[in-house]
């Protein structure tokens, strides 16, 4: 369970079926938009999964720029790299929480992937979720969510129309 005062909001780009990657960890349907950039540098705090590091690291996408890094893995090695803004670890949500509210930062983008998104949904550490939805049906892949999560009620709070058919839906977490 992270702190109270952090507020973590998860950042995903869909499929009209719910997947955030094809057959194959295929992204090349997702368009990034500037807004997701400007978000993290905002906000400060990234928080993701060694293969969504992994796929980030094949199109240059990481380190996302001013911003804590923050990557969650098992991977020793991968763990002894860590720098002051790029860390790697195998903490709990918690001490992931601890790692950025030290350094004065109080909210937190989860951006995937499903197996990750998972974990903090579990754990209840999940405040917002902002999905763009592309448009476009894929018939396997990874999931929003992966493994095991509880129903979850959400409240609508804006929906709106961003990019090329790219519907943009924000909801609160109702706890
Ligand atoms: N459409 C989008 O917006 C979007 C965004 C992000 C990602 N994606 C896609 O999603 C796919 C990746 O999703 P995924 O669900 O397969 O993987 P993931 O959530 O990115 O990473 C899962 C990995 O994180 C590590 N991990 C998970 N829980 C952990 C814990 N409690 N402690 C320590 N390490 C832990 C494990 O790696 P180790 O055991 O090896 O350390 C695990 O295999 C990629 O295809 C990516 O491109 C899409």
């Amino acid at each position: 369970m992270k702190g109270s005062d952090m507020k973590t909001t998860l950042f995903m780009a869909t499929s009209i079926n719910g997947y955030v990657a094809g057959v194959n960890d295929d992204t090349d349907w997702v368009k990034d938009t500037e807004e997701l950039y400007d978000f993290v540098a905002e906000k400060g705090v990234c928080v993701m999964g060694k293969r969504t590091y992994e796929d980030c690291m094949k199109y240059n996408v990481f380190p996302y720029k001013n911003a804590l890094n923050i990557v969650i893995t098992h991977d020793k090695s991968l763990i002894d790299k860590s720098t002051k803004d790029i860390i790697f670890t195998d903490g709990s949500i918690d001490q992931i929480s601890k790692i950025a509210s030290d350094r004065g930062l109080n909210e937190i983008i989860v951006m995937g992937g499903g197996n990750i998104n998972s974990y903090f949904l579990k754990n209840n550490a999940i405040d917002e979720i902002v999905i763009d939805i592309h448009p476009i049906v894929l018939s396997g892949g990874i999931r929003l969510f992966e493994d095991v999560f509880p129903n979850t009620t959400l409240e609508l709070v804006e929906s709106k129309l961003i990019l090329e058919g790219i519907v943009q839906n924000r909801y609160k977490v109702i706890k």
